[in-house]
């Protein structure tokens, strides 16, 4: 714990945040009423749910309370984008997913289609940083009272201003969860609690939209979005030439696998990723499995991600996946990973291993009847029990469908990125993964209404 490190950087961050969250809030609103007025925002509005700042930004000061964690003071910065990767880079950050409340909140101040009337508004955004808010309860003092996470922002919602909640019964709500749904879903009578709050299981947020990394198979509230990967340009000029990079890039490696665990004996796909792995220069020189694409000259690499190394380092992977043909996607602790926007960014075709790593998931951002177009499909039991080889089926797909799969890939960059706030115009014309989350939530909140307004 480093408090007096982290306090002034902390402070220029709030800083910033006000300032500049006022102005361009004003500069949205202004543009909203006159050009925006009726055409363009019809169906769109949305009003940001002025929050006491104990819901979201004094949670940050707290941001080295929780050694068991991580101390996340250096994530903060430039509205949780991180610090740049080096002071001369314009696009790449190290960003920590885990922000994306901050940065979500900092995005939707941009958002064309503000207004300050909640009841001219098709949905209402909680800026309440939940997941940081979740931290007491996961890792602080509070680990035995995880059922009450959330409760003290109901009870403001039914104090403040009742109406805005009781229009729609909180069905037009909506906020952000920087964590896979799990991590809110434990049942209330769990007793002592086991990992996770109960957010998720509460009555009174029955009804709210929760934007989250992971949903649960059986999604209520939740909807899952794009893990923030590094990348976030500042203008469509430098989008393109990274677009460039991806599509010209030299892939001399098969296959590549960034990420941990596997290293215990247990069987697991990711153990045997590790052990074919291993053994893949032995097969590279079986004349019956066929040979190395031209021009690649290794069949497999491990990066190490172990202990979160690479988490905040995005050149330890980027660059790996930029040489690569196919990134292995395998589920750890839980079926997703960030680690699969990074290999999209990167233009490295995705290999899943459960449904529930993604086509599942992201139906707002990766179009759910294309998969077999831009990732491969290897289902885990067939590679851990039934000794099906992943560099088998990877090697017997022709050069020409991987060319097709990658600029099917390509296409989709733009979609699952989040771009840098305050982004030039040429930008904004692309819809990046918050726009089509807040589209996403807009239509979904929109038919909740409906049905609603159906029965009443
Ligand atoms: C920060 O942590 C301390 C100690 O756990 C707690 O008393 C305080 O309420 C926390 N502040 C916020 C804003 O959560
Ligand atoms: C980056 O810029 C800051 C302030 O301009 C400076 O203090 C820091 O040393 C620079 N870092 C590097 C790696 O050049
Ligand atoms: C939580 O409850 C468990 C089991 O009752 C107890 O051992 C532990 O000390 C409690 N933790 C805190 C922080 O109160
Ligand atoms: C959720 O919506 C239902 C109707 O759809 C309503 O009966 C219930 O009171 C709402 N819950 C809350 C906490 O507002
Ligand atoms: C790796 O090689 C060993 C020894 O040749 C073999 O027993 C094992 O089945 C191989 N594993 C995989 C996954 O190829
Ligand atoms: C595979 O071939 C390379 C060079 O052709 C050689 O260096 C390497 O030792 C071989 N590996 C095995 C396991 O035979």
């Amino acid at each position: 714990m480093t408090p007096c490190k982290s306090i002034p950087r902390l402070t220029f961050t709030f800083f910033l945040f006000f300032s500049l969250s006022s102005a361009t809030a004003a500069a949205a609103h202004l543009q909203s009423e006159s050009e925006n007025s009726n055409s363009e925002c019809k169906g769109r509005w949305i009003h940001i749910r002025k929050l006491p700042s104990r819901f979201n930004l004094d949670l940050l000061t707290n941001c080295s309370a929780y050694p068991i964690y991580d101390d996340f003071c250096p994530y903060l910065a430039n509205h949780g984008l991180g610090h740049k990767t080096h002071n001369r880079s314009h696009s790449w950050y190290r960003t920590d997913p885990s922000m994306l409340e901050l940065l979500f909140h900092r995005r939707i101040l941009e958002y064309p289609c503000l207004t300050p009337d909640p009841s001219l508004a098709n949905a209402i955004f909680l800026p309440y940083y939940a997941g940081i808010d979740s931290l007491r309860y996961l890792y602080g003092p509070e680990v035995n009272s995880s059922a009450e996470h959330g409760l003290s922002l109901y009870r403001f919602l039914q104090q403040d201003n009742p109406q805005i909640w009781s229009r729609y019964s909180g069905h037009d709500h909506f906020l952000v969860l920087a964590r896979p749904a799990w991590d809110f879903s434990q049942r209330l009578s769990n007793d002592p609690p086991l990992w996770g709050t109960s957010f998720l299981e509460l009555r009174e947020f029955y009804n709210i939209t929760a934007l989250t990394y992971e949903s649960r198979a059986w999604p209520w509230q939740d909807h899952a979005i794009p893990y923030p990967t590094s990348f976030h340009p500042p203008t469509l000029a430098l989008l393109r030439l990274w677009i460039t990079r991806v599509r010209r890039a030299r892939r001399n490696t098969l296959i590549l696998f960034a990420g941990g665990g596997g290293v215990s004996a247990a069987p697991n796909i990711r153990h045997s990723i590790r052990s074919e792995c291993d053994n893949s220069s032995a097969i590279s020189n079986d004349t019956t499995t066929g040979t190395l694409i031209s021009g690649q000259s290794k069949v497999c690499e491990i990066v190490d991600c172990s202990s979160g190394v690479c988490e905040h380092d995005p050149i330890r992977f980027m660059r790996p996946m930029l040489q690569s043909t196919f990134c292995l996607q395998p589920p750890g602790d839980t079926p997703t990973r960030r680690s699969t926007f990074d290999g999209i960014l990167a233009g490295c075709i995705p290999v899943f291993f459960e449904e529930l790593s993604a086509k599942s998931q992201y139906g707002w951002h990766l179009p759910e009847d294309q998969y077999e177009q831009f990732s491969v499909f290897i289902p885990k039991e067939e590679v851990v029990s039934k000794g099906l080889r992943i560099i088998h089926v990877l090697k017997a797909i022709p050069a020409v469908e991987i060319r097709r799969m990658r600029e099917k890939l390509i296409e989709m960059i733009p979609r699952i990125m989040y771009r840098r706030h305050g982004s030039s115009l040429g930008l904004k014309a692309e819809k990046d993964a918050f726009d089509l989350a807040v589209e996403g939530t807009l239509t979904r909140i929109g038919s909740r209404i409906e049905e609603l307004l159906a029965v009443r």
